[in-house]
């Protein structure tokens, strides 16, 4: 066995995620130059060393989950969903999936308000319980807010002069909740599931199966939004077909 795969079996040990289902050149590369530069010259002394102390693996943690989000990423998408909503029921049931710092959950609440779409509270989940509290927080630096438009932030935040934050209302119609893609059930009889920017790590034969996954959890007719670097080039595509760039609808 190479070091690598010693690693990902001892990582998981340590942590319960399973790497070997993550695409292996871009993971061994962060990890290998996150060990390089914290002074380890091999695997196994990472590994005692993670063992040892907390901080160190947060970090590592850090450098395996990429937590980078922004509000209403790609807008024009959005626009397309706006629309696909206002065809949906009056309370849409939504996932927000891999959710990272919350601006995802956020923006799908700021979105069902001004549509008056909101009734069920989005299910917002992710790996790292780390970066959920943050997100359970809903405190954001002027830079993460830069793109929202100024009338999100008079209508759904406060500023303090150093953070906005996001109004109590806002934040309780979101249920914040652990949940490995990879391992755990999945909700089901979904409306709408936005799932971006996580489906890009994962391996071929993984990523097909969550797709799978995804279709059963949605209620014909469901929509999943995913990021718009997620290709399915030569996949199959599970009860689902596309209905605008980056959406899919479940079929029956
Ligand atoms: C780049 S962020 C995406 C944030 C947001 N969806 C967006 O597009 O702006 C990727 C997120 O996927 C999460 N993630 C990675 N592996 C996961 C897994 N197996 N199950 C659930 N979440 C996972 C990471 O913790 C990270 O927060």
């Amino acid at each position: 066995m190479d070091e690598f795969a010693w690693f990902m079996g001892a990582f998981r040990q340590l942590t319960g995620i399973d790497l070997t289902r993550y695409k292996r050149p871009q993971m061994e590369r962060r990890l290998t130059n996150l060990r390089d530069r914290r002074g380890f010259s091999s695997f196994p002394a990472y590994v005692q060393a993670l063992e040892a102390d907390g901080t160190l693996l947060n970090e590592l943690l850090d450098k395996m989950t990429i937590n980078v989000s922004e509000f209403f990423r790609n807008p024009e998408r959005w626009d397309t969903l706006r629309n696909l909503v206002c065809d949906m029921g009056a309370t849409p049931r939504v996932w927000s999936a891999a959710c990272a710092t919350g601006e995802e959950p956020y923006s799908l609440v700021m979105m069902l308000s001004e549509l008056r779409r909101m009734g069920h509270p989005v299910l917002a989940t992710d790996i790292d319980e780390r970066v959920l509290d943050r997100a359970a927080a809903g405190r954001y630096d002027p830079l993460q807010v830069r793109g929202l438009d100024k009338h999100y932030l008079d209508r759904y935040f406060s500023f303090d002069g150093r953070e906005y934050q996001v109004h109590a209302d806002v934040r309780e119609n979101i249920r914040f909740q652990k949940h490995n893609l990879l391992e755990d059930d999945y909700p089901n009889a979904l409306d709408l599931i936005v799932c971006r920017n996580v489906l890009i790590y994962f391996t071929d034969p993984t990523k097909q199966d969550i797709l799978e996954r995804f279709s059963n959890a949605l209620k014909p007719g469901g929509i999943l939004f995913v990021g718009s670097t997620e290709q399915f080039f030569g996949m199959k595509l599970p009860n689902l077909a596309p209905v605008a760039p980056f959406m899919y609808r479940r079929l029956s």
